[in-house]
């Protein structure tokens, strides 16, 4: 109750760029004029520059690039997907944090967000890279009815509907490297990663890890790491809400999701393909067993790698890093 209305309070001050007063706010929210100040009062902490002048009252100056819980909900149109949040200042992943909530019975939907991770999980054991402040670090629950191996389809939906968001936010439309890299420009923005909580046949959730590098400045990446990763800011010229980016993400991946419930892989297939970067040309495939060199045709129903290798040979690739040559 009190969050929603700090909401209002937020639509409210939005609404207009002239003072308005703490009498026509507390009318408007139905509450008194010392909690409105009490709200006010949290915003600022929260970031918010708000200038109270007495006899005048209040106006909104800037609001924080912040992606906590008011400003992820507020004006989000999902149904399940962000309607709980839970934020975090710090966190060591939001992996972890997602684990043991899917666990104790979350919805389906809830997410898990940080502002900065300090052992930020990436594929294959590596460690994700989580600077404060300047980068989505997010953890969503999903509960699908559906067998484990059909687990990595669902990355390849959150694939897609990160590239629809990013295409919505910034115009710019990135490539999706298999099975789950975003890339600009043949950089990492985005890294996605699918954990399970299942037993042999049967999903009890899947919890879908973004890291999406968006105002990052290209000095803060770690020398190891800056000629294959950048972040939107340095590709769109100028820094990006966070927030708006990650109501884009959730509303386009529910929307995925639902039909994805009723219809099934196949026109995620299609989109996925059309977004893919490898397709259709000769790349190499390092996988557990060793390397194989050939032409990347498309993805499975089960959304592994078709590549066909020189000898005519087709293969089936569910786990490696792909090389693509320029
Ligand atoms: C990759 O290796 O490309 C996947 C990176 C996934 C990073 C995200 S950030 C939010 C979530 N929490 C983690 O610890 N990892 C994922």
């Amino acid at each position: 109750l009190e969050e929603s209305i700090r909401n209002r309070l937020i639509t409210i001050l939005f609404g207009t760029t002239q003072f308005i007063s703490g009498e026509e706010i507390s009318k408007q929210l139905n509450c008194s004029r010392t909690a409105v100040w009490k709200h006010i009062k949290e915003l600022k902490k929260n970031g918010y520059q708000i200038e109270s002048v007495p006899k005048k009252g209040y106006r909104v100056i800037s609001r924080p690039d912040r992606i906590s819980e008011d400003e992820v909900k507020h004006q989000l149109h999902t149904k399940r997907f962000g309607q709980v949040v839970h934020y975090h200042e710090s966190v060591t992943s939001t992996q972890e944090i997602a684990h043991r909530f899917a666990l104790d019975g979350a919805l389906e939907g809830t997410l898990i967000i940080a502002d900065e991770q300090v052992k930020g999980r990436g594929r294959l054991g590596r460690a994700w890279h989580s600077p404060k402040g300047t980068g989505i670090w997010m953890s969503i629950i999903l509960r699908p009815a559906i067998p484990p191996q059909q687990a990595p389809q669902l990355t390849l939906l959150a694939a897609v509907s990160m590239v629809k968001a990013i295409i919505r936010v910034t115009n710019i439309q990135p490539e999706i490297k298999w099975p789950n890299d975003i890339l600009i420009n043949g950089k990492k923005i985005v890294g996605i990663l699918t954990e399970l909580q299942a037993e042999a046949d049967r999903v009890n959730s899947v919890i879908i890890g973004m890291g999406i590098n968006v105002n990052t400045a290209e000095v803060n990446f770690p020398a190891d790491i800056l000629d294959r990763a950048t972040s939107l800011r340095v590709v769109h010229g100028e820094a990006l809400s966070r927030s708006a980016l990650v109501k884009a993400l959730l509303e386009e991946m529910e929307k995925l999701y639902d039909t994805y419930l009723d219809e099934g892989f196949p026109f995620i297939k299609v989109m996925w393909e059309s977004y893919a970067a490898s397709l259709g040309k000769m790349i190499t495939a390092r996988t557990l067993k060793g390397e194989l060199y050939g032409l990347a045709k498309g993805i499975t129903a089960e959304g592994s790698l078709i590549l066909e290798d020189e000898d005519g040979q087709i293969h089936n690739i569910y786990s490696a890093d792909i090389d693509i040559p320029k």
